[in-house]
């Protein structure tokens, strides 16, 4: 029998769940800080939730199934479709606006390379009801946060930022349609990693013309706001920018931020700022993306609503924090190790732990015979600040000997006296 997890898999042994839960605390802390209140959904929806017709590679990348009533169902690939969804079921009594996370296990059929595996974990910050900048500033200055509280720069950091409005207004002039901008924009996301042809291609069979690359590509390598406003970049897309600059260095994050209107992400459902992080050096997948998706509710049915957000996956990282050295070294969590020396002290011993476990420390009682010794190396390994021990003769007396196993200093006390 294989024993590895599936490809593209994760076990958590305790060493690198110790980290897994250090990150996720600086997520939540760093949610907390902003002020956002976290929510969850089932890892199951229904697979209806995710079709789209626009060509994101997401969509092709689902785990379905059906359960045992014939249901199609899919293990979520993403959150947003499921924050949208629980957006929706409550309506107006949902009292605007929200500003909500969570860190769900997403689940991605993927080819996989560095940092892209099949399951992740992403920690989401969304808006609804914000329809300005401002809550585009709040969602970088959060990621920004995020990245400060782990150790890391601005050199570290490469963060783009554009606004699909400025392709929105390009591709207007270029006759084409509101239905289909998004499927467009996915298209020309894929001009990074796909031959032009097959670009050029896609697009005819949108019945769209293959000028659009060049007008694209065109914007895309503007240096600057003002090249792009010169060539005919959309106003409100350059002004939204604009403001989110002035509001970063407001949130001094401006230094982290840079103007990339080659920038378009692959999700269709983007209709103004989008935004996404880089490791700077070498060759990664994105550490965070997000932005504003105004247009979602209505493709489910609803009423739309203003909504912006990111998610930030927890695989590159990590394998950025590793990279750099910059990764916690994180100490076991015992306070104190209990022994008995003897079979007939294993009760008293249990009465010890459980008055020190009342009064909130952490207890490893060693359970099984062991020798002195093993003991020792035993609460040495587990890095317990205490080793206590229950031996006969003191017993007797009615007093432990604890041991500070940074100084090695070894008192008498008796067990109220422990704390
Ligand atoms: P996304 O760009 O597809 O956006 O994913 C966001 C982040 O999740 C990526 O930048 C990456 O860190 C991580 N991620 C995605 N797929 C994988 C994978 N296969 N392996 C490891 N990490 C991965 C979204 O999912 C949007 N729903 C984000 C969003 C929230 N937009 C608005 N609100």
């Amino acid at each position: 029998m294989n024993l590895s997890p599936p490809r593209g898999t994760r076990d958590f042994y305790p060493a690198e769940m110790r980290l897994r839960s250090w990150l996720h605390g600086r997520f939540r802390e760093v949610a907390r800080r902003f002020g956002f209140e976290e929510y969850d959904a089932p890892v199951v929806e229904s697979a209806d939730l995710y079709v789209r017709k626009a060509g994101e590679e997401i969509v092709d990348q689902i785990y379905t199934f059906q359960d045992k009533s014939g249901r199609d169902l899919a293990l979520r690939p993403e959150m947003t479709p499921s924050l949208a969804r629980m957006v929706l079921q409550r309506g107006g009594a949902l009292g605007l606006p929200i500003k909500w996370f969570s860190v769900p296990q997403c689940w991605r059929y993927e080819r996989m390379t560095r940092g892209r595996r099949r399951e992740h974990f992403q920690w989401n910050m969304d808006v609804f009801g914000v329809p300005g900048v401002t809550a585009e500033a709040e969602l970088l200055a959060a990621a920004v946060a995020l990245f400060e509280d782990v150790g890391l720069t601005a050199g570290d950091v490469d963060v783009r930022v554009s606004s699909r409005r400025l392709l929105e207004g390009l591709l207007q002039a270029e006759g084409v349609g509101d239905d289909l901008f998004g499927p467009v924009c996915v298209l020309l996301d894929k001009l990074e990693k796909v031959p032009r042809e097959a670009v050029e291609e896609e697009l005819g069979s949108l019945g769209v013309e293959a000028a659009v690359i060049d007008r694209a590509l065109e914007f895309a390598s503007c240096a600057t706001l003002e090249e792009a406003r010169a060539l005919g970049g959309d106003e409100q897309g350059l002004q939204d920018l604009e403001r989110l600059f002035e509001l970063a260095a407001a949130y001094g994050c401006d230094g982290w931020l840079r103007f990339d209107p080659s920038l378009v992400r692959g999700l269709a459902y983007y209709t103004g700022v989008v935004f996404e992080a880089f490791p700077a050096r070498g060759e990664w997948r994105a550490l965070c993306g997000g932005g504003r998706y105004d247009r979602l509710l209505s493709a489910f049915g609803g009423r739309d609503v203003p909504a912006c957000g990111f998610g930030f996956g927890d695989a590159v990282i990590m394998e950025l924090l590793k990279d750099l050295g910059r990764l916690p070294e994180l100490p076991g969590r015992i306070d104190d190790v209990v022994f008995a020396f003897a079979a007939d002290l294993r009760a008293p011993a249990m009465e010890v732990a459980a008055r020190l476990r009342r009064s909130g420390r952490s207890v490893d009682l060693i359970l099984e015979e062991r020798r002195m010794k093993w003991a020792f190396r035993h609460a040495d390994a587990a890095g317990a600040a205490r080793l206590v021990l229950l031996a006969p003769e003191e017993w007797e007396r009615g007093v432990l000997k604890v041991r500070d196993l940074s100084t090695g200093e070894e008192v008498e006390r008796r067990p109220e006296e422990l704390g």
